[in-house]
């Protein structure tokens, strides 16, 4: 059969363990911006897991294509196609679970940050949006500045009075799989087996691997300077070596696609699911904060600490928190003045 846990078993996860739990579920999960760079091959991945009961994909331009190509791969789930503002309702109607990597993404020389402007407004209508149509959903914010966007989404929520901390999170996976490959090459291990939890934020420093914490693994000094370093700008070797055209989004398809199915896990009754995720949190002054959380059946159901933190570590948590804050805030202020 044609079932790829391609996504699971790259990150080290049995697919047996990860697939039992919800054989018999039912999921409609959305993908806001299905029509793009990552939401095509994530669309695909996870139409292949053969998990979702509904993929409804929406965008505002060229779903049609899209799902009618998607529907022949012959795995379990329908898919059905949503184009433009007045079929957005429709697309989100009833979803467990609405994955968004919708708005434009960087060109080099770009900071995640310098999408604001015209990621912000996107954001907070697809919030809007799921604010009225699925307001019980878990939502996972790809869009970038994720450190902006997950606030301006949860604001919205807020706003409407439908925000539930555990239903936010903001997808940091793609660092934590950047993470656990670069170590891997670095300590010649086998990169199913390492496991590197990366917490704080998803832009530049606010990156915060905990090579530390890194089972197996010895590093040298340089070497932790060097990885933390390569982890924190991973992104920008794609978007350099993509010369224009566009930021990472393959390796991102699969990272959010891998998060998707164990949010769906969770929800569908799996014990033990753990991930790093950007969500609301009291671990530091920062209002959101990406640190290990046990995923459950209503999404967050425990936000771990992130343990004991080398000197090197604690210096990265305490330069980063303020800028945490500062682009929590500009979301924050964006709702406010919108
Ligand atoms: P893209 O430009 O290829 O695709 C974006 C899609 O969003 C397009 O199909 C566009 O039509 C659609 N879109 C725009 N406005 C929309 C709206 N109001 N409703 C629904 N769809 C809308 O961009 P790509 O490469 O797929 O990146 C998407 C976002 O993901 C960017 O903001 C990028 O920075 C971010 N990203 C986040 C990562 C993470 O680790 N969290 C990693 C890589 C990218």
């Amino acid at each position: 059969r044609m079932v790829a846990p391609v996504a699971l078993k790259a990150l080290g996860v049995s697919a047996t363990r990860s697939f039992t739990a919800s054989a018999r579920a039912k999921n409609k999960v959305a993908v806001v911006g299905a029509a793009g760079g990552i939401g095509q091959p994530m669309s695909l991945l996870m139409k292949l897991s053969g998990k979702i009961e509904h993929l409804s994909l929406f965008d505002i331009v060229n779903t049609p294509g899209v799902a009618a190509d998607l529907s022949h791969c012959n795995t379990k789930g329908k898919v059905s196609a949503h184009k433009g503002p007045e079929e957005m309702g429709a697309a989100l109607d009833g979803c467990d679970l609405v994955v968004i990597p919708a708005g434009v993404p960087r060109k080099p020389g770009m900071t995640r940050d310098d999408l604001f402007n015209t990621n912000a407004s996107i954001v907070k209508g697809i919030a809007e949006q799921c604010a009225k149509s699925c307001p019980n959903a878990c939502f996972l914010i790809i869009s970038n500045p994720v450190n902006s966007t997950v606030p301006i989404f949860g604001d919205v929520l807020k706003t409407a009075g439908v925000f539930d901390p555990r239903k936010l999170m903001g997808v940091t996976m793609l660092d934590i799989c950047r993470a656990n490959t670069f170590v891997a090459e670095n300590q010649g291990m086998d990169v199913d087996k390492v496991s590197v939890d990366v917490i704080g934020g998803h832009a530049g420093t606010t990156i915060m691997p905990l090579l530390s914490q890194v089972k197996g693994a010895k590093f040298s000094e340089e070497d932790i300077k060097a990885l933390t370093h390569r982890i924190q700008f991973g992104g920008d070797e794609v978007v350099k070596a993509k010369d224009g055209a566009g930021s990472a989004t393959l390796s991102m398809a699969h990272a959010g696609a891998y998060f998707a199915e164990r949010v769906l896990d969770g929800l569908n009754g799996a014990t033990g699911v753990k991930e790093c995720t950007f969500v609301e949190s009291s671990l530091t002054d920062a209002p959101y904060f990406a640190s290990p959380c046990t995923l459950g059946k209503e999404g967050v159901s425990e936000v771990h600490g992130f343990g004991t933190l080398s000197p090197f570590e604690q210096s990265l948590v305490d330069e980063n928190v303020p800028a945490l804050i500062k682009m929590a805030k500009k979301g924050t202020d964006f709702v406010k003045n919108n």
